[in-house]
């Protein structure tokens, strides 16, 4: 590929643009809210093997891929293997890319709306009725929610379309160590609060009667999820990595650090759902109502609260950036589009499929398939059903197609380990195929 490439400039510039794709509303949102509703502790356990066996072999597959090929998610499998039809896990993930901001940036509306309303100093309240009626009346208003959803739109534009080095990577670089730090503040103030035992024993005491095959399919998705696996979000950003990158060492770590900040979550939102009586299967709203309530149990708490939302917000929009970057890339390359251009382009077909999901608690509450509505289906098809399938295809094309000594070679690049290589090969030719197929088939009841 010719030098002119745009990429990312530096080492730590790869770390936390990866990182900050990786962390996002799947840690402070996803991730609370669905290991409340799936029973705690059981399914982190199962979330963290999912991680270990599938989803780091994947996320190392996807990045070793894009830095081999240099090219968008679609020409990078054309590119490494031209013959066979490679390519149509690009467009899949384009597609995923395209489902998943169009509830992602539902919810990323409803932090930014939270922003302001801390701004205000509203919400505060230790009253679960309270708090969840102000998040039923922001979701419930269309208007509220479509014009939040259309600014969060317009602010990823913006930033997209200043390129890579100048946009994505600046915005995460600097604004990832506070989110951090906050989430520490939140945590040590929820294990100080009078039923911080019973949340600590619900995310850490498993309960096995809990895991069915539906759960594990759940788990599995949200791995693909956190990791921003499985839709070509890494195979994107593994082509502006550089040469001399550890493709290994660098995504232990994301996936270690993004762990981090889910349990960290965690322990900020468990403690509170039973210290205050909130159901810890409330669902998505489940951080929306319980955060507010923590924040109002402790001095500043107004303060810490806007800044915890305002630094969410600047999570999810990492994480945005780089879902969007997956089109607008395919875009600009294969289509030779300006890069405004192929942004411009993207955002509005997220904001028209998003408008749906936007509304899926008022207008378009009952326009439901397989019983979902637009919102609940977006999310369930993406992270249930294509990044899985990603997952599998990913997977087959490194341990069948590209195989073992091309992969090798790429990953030798930069220091990856021989025997480190050696394991991985076995996990992504075998283990991940297989058992995120059986898992599929069983968690869709086809098994
Ligand atoms: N990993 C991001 C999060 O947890 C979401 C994401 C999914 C980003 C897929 C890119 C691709 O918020």
């Amino acid at each position: 590929m010719s030098s002119a490439r745009d990429g990312f400039s530096s080492t730590f510039g790869v770390l936390a643009a990866t990182l900050g794709s990786a962390v996002g509303l799947g840690n402070i949102w996803k991730f609370p809210y669905l290991t409340g509703a799936n029973g705690g502790a059981g399914f982190l356990l199962v979330y963290l093997l999912a991680t270990l066996l599938v989803g780091l072999p994947v996320m190392i597959a996807e990045i070793s891929i894009g830095r081999a090929a240099r090219g968008d998610a679609i020409t990078s499998f054309q590119r490494l293997r031209p013959n066979g039809a490679w390519g149509l896990i690009g467009v899949a993930g384009v597609i995923a890319a395209f489902l998943i901001m169009a509830f992602y940036s539902v919810v990323a509306g409803w932090v930014f709306a939270y922003v302001a309303k801390a701004a205000g100093g509203g919400l505060l309240s230790t009253d679960p009725k309270v708090t969840s009626a102000a998040f039923g009346a922001l979701v419930s208003n269309p208007w509220q929610a479509l014009a939040w959803q259309w600014l969060v739109l317009g602010v990823v534009g913006v930033v997209i379309s200043m390129g890579v080095s100048r946009g994505i990577e600046a915005v995460t670089k600097r604004l990832m160590p506070i989110l951090f730090l906050l989430l520490v503040v939140i945590g040590v103030r929820g294990l100080m609060l009078p039923g911080a035992a019973d949340g600590l024993a619900f995310l850490f005491k498993p309960d096995f009667s809990k895991i069915t095959p539906a759960v594990v399919l759940v788990a599995v998705g949200l791995a693909f999820f956190k990791l921003s696996i499985g839709m070509g979000t890494m195979v994107t950003y593994g082509s502006y990595f550089r040469a001399d990158q550890n493709i290994p060492a660098t995504a232990t770590r994301v996936m270690l650090a993004d762990l981090l900040v889910s349990l960290l979550a965690g322990v900020a939102i468990f403690p509170a759902v039973f210290a205050f009586g909130f159901t810890p299967a409330a669902g998505p709203s489940l951080v929306f109502i319980t955060i507010p309530a923590v924040f109002a149990s402790m001095p500043g708490g107004a303060v810490f609260m806007f800044a915890f939302f305002v630094l969410t917000a600047v999570a999810a929009m990492g994480a945005m950036l780089s879902i969007v970057e997956v089109p607008v890339a395919v875009l600009a390359e294969r289509f030779r589009l300006q890069r405004w251009q192929a942004t411009l382009l993207s955002v509005l077909t997220i904001g028209t499929v998003g408008s749906l999901a936007a509304m899926s608690s008022s207008a378009t509450a009952d326009w439901t398939l397989f019983g979902l509505n637009p919102f609940d289906l977006f999310d369930y098809l993406s992270s249930n059903i294509l990044l899985p399938l990603g997952g599998i295809l990913v997977s087959l094309f490194v341990g069948w197609a590209w195989g073992r000594d091309a992969w090798r070679d790429a990953l030798a690049q930069g220091g990856g380990k021989a025997a480190v290589i050696r394991i991985l090969f076995v996990l992504v030719r075998w283990v991940s195929p297989l058992l995120i197929a059986v898992v599929m088939l069983k968690g869709l009841g086809a098994l």
